[in-house]
């Protein structure tokens, strides 16, 4: 990777894509949220906001949501998607490593993974810290993960129908695999074919880092989160089993 190339841009094709793939409502994680934020006093913030599929039922079931992303694209997807429900919700663009707002959140969330997007573990600690400061005291941290196993995961070309007919595809290639540091880098090539041409093409450089479940228990305690706890698939109480997808953390900032 050269310096200019930035990871995990989530650029068009790319955000269009997450849209048609995992459309607002989609995944298992909704009424695992709905059930943790329902009683919250105060405003809830997801990072990574992405194009709004999980924050939209949010909103829809009364919760006071907002939420930051880096990627323009994204963003715009995620206006259009709560605007086309009624909603117009507060939407920052900001990274992981900058956020910076007046007010602190009776929650922070990080669903579907976001978080092994930051690639480095001293920067995952300073974002750890940052979601510290701008929680409110006894505010409630929660972090979904995939196990050690991502690690390994071998991504299997796909492809998608758009609304007008086009043709989107997604190969993915492995350019970096660094066990030592848990992280690799993928070459994710994103393409839009129309009347059998190729009219788009757009390199994503898809960089993360896989957590220990232990590690990831300790990094939250030494980043001064209390009360840490995690279960497997979106079960609240019910231990994490071999063969989960999901690692659901827990934490709270100390009151
Ligand atoms: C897997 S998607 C999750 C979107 C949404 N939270 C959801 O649950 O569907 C990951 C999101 O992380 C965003 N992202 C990646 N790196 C980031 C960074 N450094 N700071 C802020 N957002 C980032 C991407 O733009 C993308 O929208």
């Amino acid at each position: 990777m050269t310096t200019t190339e930035i990871p995990n841009r989530y650029g068009r094709l790319c955000a269009e894509i997450y849209d048609l793939d995992k459309p607002t409502g989609s995944l298992f994680d909704i009424p695992y949220y709905q059930g943790r934020l329902k009683d919250l006093d105060g405003p809830i913030l997801e990072a990574a906001v992405g194009t709004g599929r999980l924050m939209i039922p949010l909103l829809e079931a009364g919760l006071d949501v907002e939420g930051f992303d880096h990627s323009a694209e994204m963003l715009a997807i995620c206006r259009a998607n709560a605007a086309a429900r009624g909603f117009e919700p507060r939407l920052t663009q900001a990274r992981f490593q900058d956020i910076a707002y007046d007010r602190a959140f009776a929650a922070i969330i990080v669903p579907a993974s976001s978080f092994v997007l930051i690639d480095d573990h001293d920067e995952a600690l300073g974002v750890l810290g940052r979601f510290r400061d701008h929680l409110a005291p006894g505010g409630l941290l929660l972090v979904d993960m995939p196990p050690m196993s991502f690690f390994e995961v071998v991504a299997k070309p796909r492809g998608w129908i758009a609304a007008n007919g086009d043709r989107l595809t997604l190969d993915s290639q492995m350019a970096v695999s660094d066990p030592i540091a848990q992280r690799r880098v993928n070459h994710d090539r994103y393409d839009r074919w129309r009347d059998g041409k190729l009219v788009e093409s757009e390199l994503e450089l898809f960089a993360y880092r896989v957590w220990g479940l232990k590690e990831f228990e300790l990094t939250l305690a030494a980043a001064g989160f209390t009360d840490v706890e995690v279960c497997g698939n979106y079960r609240v109480g019910r231990p994490v089993r071999t063969g989960d997808g999901m690692l659901n953390f827990s934490a709270r900032k100390r009151g």
